[in-house]
């Protein structure tokens, strides 16, 4: 299962990342698609009082739209059904645009296991126009990802891969990236993964993933108010800025999928 442990490093390299470069507010950072800011549902934010502060500080750095997507895992999360997480939203959904002036929506992140397809069903919490956003153990790959993306691609889903520059099975070598992108699947980064915050093999991944133009989507992931302080802190290369632009555009784009 995932957690979200990620660390800075003090090297050079690191330091290099955040002391010139673009700013996130710089940015057109508009849509966050993958936040786990739906309160006291998984191992993301615990209450409202500190999800509230992350929406009002996300609206601060240029946010406008956010998808909330708590993880759909029935081992580790077994009260996480359609059901629950929705009426979970609408009773907290006011609050949260009161606090930010954030258009919010909710989907889900779902751990492909084996059994997933039984969901297939009815029973996912989907992005907008039939997308669905997919993560697998960090440790180690689904044995039935491929599997998976070709039955959700049948059922006319879109599949979508979390973060899978944060995967530590996939080198820095980009061609199973581009396979999975051939299979069907589209890929979407972690902003923190760039500036060190997953390490630098994450780092250093998720780079060589933009340059080579995988990537279709963007989000935060966000799990903690620190993260957003290392957001902030955060300067991007000149060099990846045009591909994060158009993702970061393809991400406010995905609202109005249908
Ligand atoms: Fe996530």
């Amino acid at each position: 299962m995932t957690t979200d442990s990620g660390s800075m490093k003090s090297s050079g390299f690191w330091s290099g990342l955040f002391s010139k470069g673009i700013r996130i507010e710089d940015l057109p950072f508009e849509t966050d698609m993958h936040s786990h800011v739906l309160p006291g549902v998984d191992d993301g934010f615990r209450d409202m009082e500190h999800s509230c502060r992350a929406v009002a500080e996300l609206a601060a750095l240029g946010v406008k739209n956010m998808v909330l997507t708590p993880h759909i895992y029935p081992e580790l999360y077994p009260d996480n059904t359609h059901g629950f997480i929705s009426r979970h939203f609408d009773a907290v959904k006011g609050r949260l645009e009161e606090a930010s002036g954030i258009n919010f929506l909710i989907a889900g992140e779902h751990m492909v296991y084996e059994g997933i397809e039984e969901t297939f069903n009815g029973d996912l919490l989907l992005l907008p126009g039939r997308h669905i956003l997919i993560e697998m153990s960090y440790a180690y790959e689904s044995s039935n990802i491929d599997e998976t993306i070709f039955r959700l691609n049948c059922l006319d889903y879109h599949p979508v891969l979390a973060h899978p520059e944060r995967y530590i099975f996939y080198s820095g070598d980009t061609g199973r990236m581009k396979d999975i992108v051939d299979r069907g699947c589209s890929l979407q980064l972690n902003l923190l993964s760039l500036g060190g915050f997953y390490g630098k093999g994450a780092a250093m991944k998720a780079a060589a993933i933009l340059e080579k133009g995988l990537y279709s989507y963007v989000g935060t992931d966000l799990h903690s108010l620190a993260q957003i302080e290392m957001l902030r802190s955060m300067r991007f290369r000149k060099r990846h800025i045009p591909q994060l632009e158009r993702i970061m555009m393809n991400t406010t784009s995905l609202l109005s999928a249908s």
